[in-house]
């Protein structure tokens, strides 16, 4: 694997980088300056042929995903982007939002342009007054330019691009949910198929990627798929964003190959804070289930390794909980926000979630019986894949995962 210096987040430490001057002076708008005019389908091979996958939670081959989009309507094709951030423990979207606004502008002119989208959004988690700031400005600036607007770079070629600001629902991060926020309704997910892809936006081919696909886009058409295979793995290629929380030395960001060791990312992290022992990590996100014992050895930080150890690479949100972490306490923390943000849809996930979050109450609080264990297993069998969306999936994984690994410090709580 070649030496790998960051790319996505190469200047978000430098004074001024979210400023059109800075992203100008190091060669910004160059690609899209290049590639605009040029035919769409070049940029969706160069894409496709990359093996970029999305780095939202899912990690579904964007050119493949742009290659689902139905053509050959007479309707309008829109590009969504999703800023939403929900997944507790990830913070990477914002760094990038803020920090470098053009780089995610430009992302989405040569997105837009590929998949033949003359307007995308951009949705925002409504905390994120900063990055709302930076991006308004920063589109207003590239307006001004020229690079958004009416025949952009003087290509012939028009798009609008329009800022949305959530309310802080962790469902609006969904794709469906952010959709039908963004159409100005409640954030409700919808039922698949249909797809986005055929029919998302105000019922029109819509295709969603998260903010730092976008701005991988961007490196990619510029430097071609050979680059970016490079790095990563066959099936993982190229580079991601990592959240490195909890009980480490230097939590933060961190940019690296995929299928970098995770006792590597957590070295980087300054390791373990003194005097603890790593108990359990989550390695994408709060939904994703844990890894312990021998299994935090094991895993390298790319799709199929997380995945071959149970668990998922997810958002790329790591949380490392030290030996004196309560697993009670802390999984009641997770199904109280499950609870809190399911949309209330669908019968399990409304019903279920409170239940999880009640039934691990008890056990904390020492007023359970040994059959709430079984109780709250048999809950999370009547929530998995009996949803709309996978919020309920989402608040399942984490609370069986912890009642398998720590059913001890469960049954330690129940009064005998
Ligand atoms: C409950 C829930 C919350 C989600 N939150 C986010 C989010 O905040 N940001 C995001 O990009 N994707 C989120 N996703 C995944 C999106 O539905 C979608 O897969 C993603 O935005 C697609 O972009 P990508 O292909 O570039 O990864 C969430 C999914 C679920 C089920």
């Amino acid at each position: 694997m070649a030496v790998f210096e960051p790319v996505l987040t190469k200047h978000i430490y430098e004074s001024g980088s979210e400023t059109m001057d800075h992203y100008l002076a190091r060669g910004g708008y160059g690609t899209a300056r290049e590639w605009i005019g040029k035919e769409p389908a070049e940029i969706q091979k160069i894409v496709n042929d990359s093996g970029l996958r999305g780095r939202g939670g899912a990690g579904f081959p964007t050119g493949r995903k742009w290659s689902l989009l139905a053509r050959g309507t007479d309707k309008p094709v829109y590009l969504a982007v999703n800023g939403d951030e929900s997944e507790p423990g990830t913070f990477k979207d914002r760094y990038l939002l803020e920090r470098d606004p053009h780089q995610v502008l430009e992302g989405i002119i040569l997105t837009s342009y590929a998949i033949g989208s003359h307007h995308a959004f951009l949705y925002m988690r409504g905390e994120f007054i900063k990055g709302y700031e930076m991006m308004r400005q920063a589109l207003e600036d590239a307006k001004k330019k020229g690079y958004i607007g009416s025949n952009i770079f003087g290509k012939g070629y028009d798009l609008k691009v329009t800022l949305v600001r959530g309310a802080g629902a962790y469902i609006c991060g969904e794709e469906t949910g952010m959709l039908t926020s963004i159409e100005g309704n409640r954030g409700y997910p919808k039922v698949k198929p249909p797809f986005p892809a055929v029919a998302g936006l105000f019922g029109c081919p819509t295709i969603i990627n998260n903010v730092e696909t976008i701005c991988d886009v961007v490196h990619v058409v510029k430097n071609g798929a050979a680059w970016h295979r490079q790095w990563g793995t066959e099936q993982s290629p190229g580079f991601k964003l990592f959240c490195v929380s909890g009980h480490v030395n230097k939590p933060g960001l961190q940019e690296v190959p995929l299928g970098t060791p995770l006792t590597e990312v957590i070295a980087n992290a300054g390791g373990v804070l003194p005097g603890k022992k790593i108990k359990a990590v989550i390695p994408g996100g709060s939904s994703t289930p844990l890894l312990t014992g021998d299994k935090i050895e094991k895993a390298n930080m790319d799709y199929e390794s997380i995945a071959a150890l149970g668990s998922f690479l997810g958002s790329g949100a790591i949380t490392v909980l030290g030996d004196d972490v309560d697993m009670v306490r802390s999984v009641f923390n997770l199904m109280r926000f499950y609870h809190h943000e399911s949309c209330g849809q669908c019968t399990p996930c409304r019903e279920g979630t409170g239940w999880l979050e009640k039934l691990v109450h008890r056990v904390y609080a020492g007023h359970a019986q040994k059959s709430d264990l079984d109780l709250i297993n048999d809950v999370c069998n009547n929530m998995r894949g009996r949803t709309i969306c996978a919020l309920s999936d989402a608040a399942v994984m984490p609370m069986t995962s912890y009642l398998k690994e720590f059913r001890a410090e469960f049954e330690a709580r129940i009064p005998t």
